[in-house]
């Protein structure tokens, strides 16, 4: 098994353990890319969910939020182009019986020539040394210049076979390029086939009357349905944003990523609503903020890239991913999309209602083209918690388990521990906790040797041990140890408000978003 196969079991045993993420209905075996959220798991997913909301919708004047339904009426999906477009190109391997998307082993095939050629540079960048020019080497030398041509004709030949229909140019690719099932190394493949994604449901008490419906595939439409409801209650004046947060369902053909890839998910996303016109520009400053937003939580720059899109989406004439580096490779996190008027002219088009906005700066009507930030939440949460989960050698020798999540996000702030279950400590440690959790998600814990509760409060990623002593009860001092320096200060009581706040509001960390 590779390092990363072993780092990535490794994420999912200790999610489970600690009550992260269990599989959906795991007394039937659990049901195929469907997970559940246990009690630390929600409170992260809560967090990042706010992180985002508050950066989206609470700092920016002109965004305000939505939560719109699950269930549409079903001709939003024809209006949207999902019933005819949302497709994902499947091939299956005759031998293996096994299912892939075409896409995918292509694209992952390309991001083998990209590692061959980071691989030269990461070589020449440590025979150079200072004096080294990356931006030159990479369009000088020979190797890396084949490489990346290489990849950009493959990913070209591909979108446009995707694009015009052709599938059977898809498949001469992948036999082109000699792509062999990547478990059992077959290459004897099907025919390339496209799949829609959506789930079907029914509205309705009665089969005869029953209307067919979809669960919502991407939040965004509830977005676009609603654009001028927000815009006339609210006021709004372009260009202005709609967030929303919520559930999407897709039929995903590939689903063996744990939560990378679910069938149910939940996005977050802001469509912004510009003049026609103004939206390469503001799809550049999108790029640029949420880049930073995903810097703000101290991850390493190095763990994040953009990828611009040949293939692109049915309604976009500009897409970004900005993809993380996951247990398993470099990945799409969050798509930037630069959406035009498709989505809300073709919604005029099927209601024969205007979705039309009166610019008085202008002194005229138009529909807003509009530039789409969405980021799954579940991709989030992966990204964080497989970054954060470190296995730390210590000086003495022994070895410690740290989830080094950025305290902002952390299920629990901080647990107070009573060194001893007896004279009296076990009363002030309950004060302390009642007298926080005003303000803080903390917890209490008396069972075991104090070393061992440090350690159950590192692997579950809490800031903060505040240790209740004998010494309390003459000073009303604690001492408060920090999960990743595992210093311990000794602090009056009355302090400790204000040193966990400072160590984990939001202000804190979002402010370095602005840096
Ligand atoms: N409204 C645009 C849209 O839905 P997308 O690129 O298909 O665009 C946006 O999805 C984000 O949703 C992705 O970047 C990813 O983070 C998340 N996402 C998409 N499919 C997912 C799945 N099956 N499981 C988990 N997250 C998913």
């Amino acid at each position: 098994m590779s390092k990363q196969e072993d780092i990535f079991k490794n994420v999912i045993s200790h999610a489970k353990e600690y009550g992260f993420i269990f599989p959906s209905s795991e007394i039937y075996d659990g049901l195929s890319a469907v997970y559940d959220y246990g009690q630390n798991g929600a409170e992260l997913k809560k967090n990042i969910r706010e992180y985002w909301w508050k950066a989206m919708v609470q700092m920016h004047e002109n965004i305000v939020g939505l939560d719109a339904a699950i269930l549409m009426h079903p001709t939003t999906w024809k209006a949207s182009g999902h019933v005819d477009a949302f497709n994902d190109p499947l091939i299956d391997n005759k031998d293996s019986k096994k299912r892939y998307r075409a896409d995918v082993l292509i694209e992952d095939y390309c991001e083998k020539l990209n590692q061959k050629a980071q691989k030269e540079i990461d070589k020449a960048k440590e025979r150079f040394g200072d004096a080294f020019d990356e931006a030159q080497f990479v369009a000088t030398n020979g190797r890396v210049v084949e490489y990346k041509a290489r990849q950009k004709e493959i990913l070209q030949r591909m979108a446009s076979g995707l694009d015009s229909g052709n599938l059977e140019d898809v498949k001469a690719l992948i036999e082109e390029l000699g792509i062999a099932d990547p478990e059992t190394g077959s290459k004897n493949w099907t025919e390339v086939r496209q799949f829609n994604l959506m789930f079907g449901t029914k509205l309705g008490a009665s089969a005869e009357n029953a209307m067919d419906l979809y669960l919502r595939p991407e939040t965004a439409q509830g977005i676009f349905v609603n654009f001028l409801n927000v815009q006339k209650s609210g006021r709004m004046k372009v260009p202005f944003g709609i967030a929303q947060t919520g559930k999407a369902f897709r039929n995903e053909i590939v689903a063996r990523q744990f939560i990378f890839r679910m069938r149910e998910f939940e996005q977050m996303e802001m469509q912004f609503f510009v003049r026609p016109g103004e939206e390469m520009k503001y799809y550049e400053y999108w790029k640029e903020t949420r880049l930073n937003w995903h810097l703000s939580l101290g991850l390493g720059k190095e763990n994040y890239r953009f990828h611009d899109h040949e293939k692109l989406a049915h309604y976009a004439n500009a897409a970004a991913d900005i993809e993380f580096n996951f247990p398993f490779g470099f990945k799409e996190l969050e798509g930037i999309h630069s959406r035009t008027d498709f989505d809300l002219k073709a919604h005029e088009q099927f209601s024969g209602r205007k979705l039309q906005y009166f610019d008085p700066e202008l002194n005229e009507n138009y529909v807003p083209y509009v530039v789409e930030t969405s980021v799954g939440l579940d991709r989030m949460f992966l990204a964080i918690f497989s970054k954060s989960l470190k296995e730390e050698t210590l000086e003495d020798g022994s070895t410690r388990t740290v989830l080094a999540l950025p305290s902002v996000l952390a299920p629990t702030k901080a647990a107070v521990l009573p060194l001893v279950k007896k004279d009296g400590l076990p009363d002030v440690a309950h004060k302390i906790v009642e007298e926080l959790r005003w303000d803080f998600n903390v917890t209490y814990d008396e069972k075991d040797a104090v070393g061992r509760r440090y350690r159950r409060q590192d692997a579950l990623g809490t800031p903060f041990c505040i240790t209740v002593d004998h010494q309390t009860l003459e000073d009303d001092t604690v001492t408060i140890r920090h999960r990743d320096s595992m210093q311990q200060d000794r602090v009056a009581i009355s302090e400790l408000r204000n040193i966990i706040n400072d160590e984990v509001s939001m202000r804190t960390w979002l402010l370095k978003t602005a840096k």
